[in-house]
């Protein structure tokens, strides 16, 4: 915990050299009482998880890692928190590498429109409230990008890149601590129910407003022009005179 800021994220540390993945790992400590706030980070991960079922590919050189939460707010915040973890993230890495990033709805962190870190959000929600929340963070720290290309395989309208190339020098240390205090500067924001600046602070980062966009959601796709985020963080598309609200899913921008 050397010189970590934070009160609640990262109390506990869990630091694996090797481990099948963080998120699993947060996952069985979320049946133990007095973890909020605890940290899982791994050098590489074997079975590392993306979102909507899909491998993670997680070699050493990168930042592989899960929160432990269990937030007391109404369980429609759940989905800003991808908004929140990734603009945390951004304001990070441009404060301790001087690198600008943009964000792409819902959840990643793009430069120069390919991927750099994604994030993948597990809940729990028990009769309307929050029993825990795992957010899992990869972020590809100093990866040589041929190796992680299987990252995006169903993702193919972006590229993939990594922070730090071979030959520069970068403290990922560094990075993980000015992120975990980012990030639970904006906790604490929701926790308090602000949630205006959130979402200014993540469009002002954001890629995806003024674009012309195609959803892919559960239950079919949506085309439209993003104009914005709602409190809830879903995605709202403007498509034929209507304003269409998007919960979860992925979108392409069209070119
Ligand atoms: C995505 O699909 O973009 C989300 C990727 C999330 C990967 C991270 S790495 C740490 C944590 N452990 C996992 O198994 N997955 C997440």
């Amino acid at each position: 915990s050397d010189g970590l800021q934070t009160d609640t994220i990262g109390t506990k540390i869990y630091y694996f050299d090797s481990i099948d993945s963080t998120q699993n790992f947060a996952l069985e400590l979320s049946r133990k009482p007095h973890e909020n706030g605890s940290l899982v980070i791994a050098e590489r991960q074997t079975q590392g998880r993306g979102r909507l079922d899909r491998k993670w590919v997680s070699p050493k050189g990168g930042i592989w890692l899960s929160i432990l939460l269990r937030p007391n707010f109404e369980p429609s915040y759940t989905s800003l928190f991808p908004m929140l973890t990734s603009l945390a993230l951004s304001v990070a890495i441009q404060k301790t590498l001087k690198i600008k990033t943009e964000l792409k709805w819902p959840n990643d962190v793009t430069i120069n429109g390919d991927k750099v870190a994604g994030i993948l959000i597990d809940a729990s929600i028990e009769s309307n409230k929050i029993d825990y929340l795992v957010i899992g963070i990869g972020i590809n720290f100093k990866i040589k990008p041929s190796k992680i290309t299987s990252q995006i395989k169903e993702g193919k309208k972006y590229g993939i890149t990594t922070l730090v190339k071979k030959n520069q020098d970068g403290n990922p240390v560094k990075l993980i601590q000015q992120f975990l205090l980012e990030l639970e500067k904006s906790y604490n924001d929701i926790i308090s129910g602000s949630t205006a600046n959130i979402r200014k602070e993540w469009m002002k980062r954001s890629s995806t407003i003024g674009k012309n966009v195609t959803a892919t959601t559960t239950t079919g796709t949506i085309k439209g022009k993003a104009v914005g985020i709602d409190k809830t963080g879903a995605l709202l598309l403007s498509s034929r005179g209507k304003v269409e609200r998007v919960l979860a899913g992925d979108i392409a921008y069209k070119r």
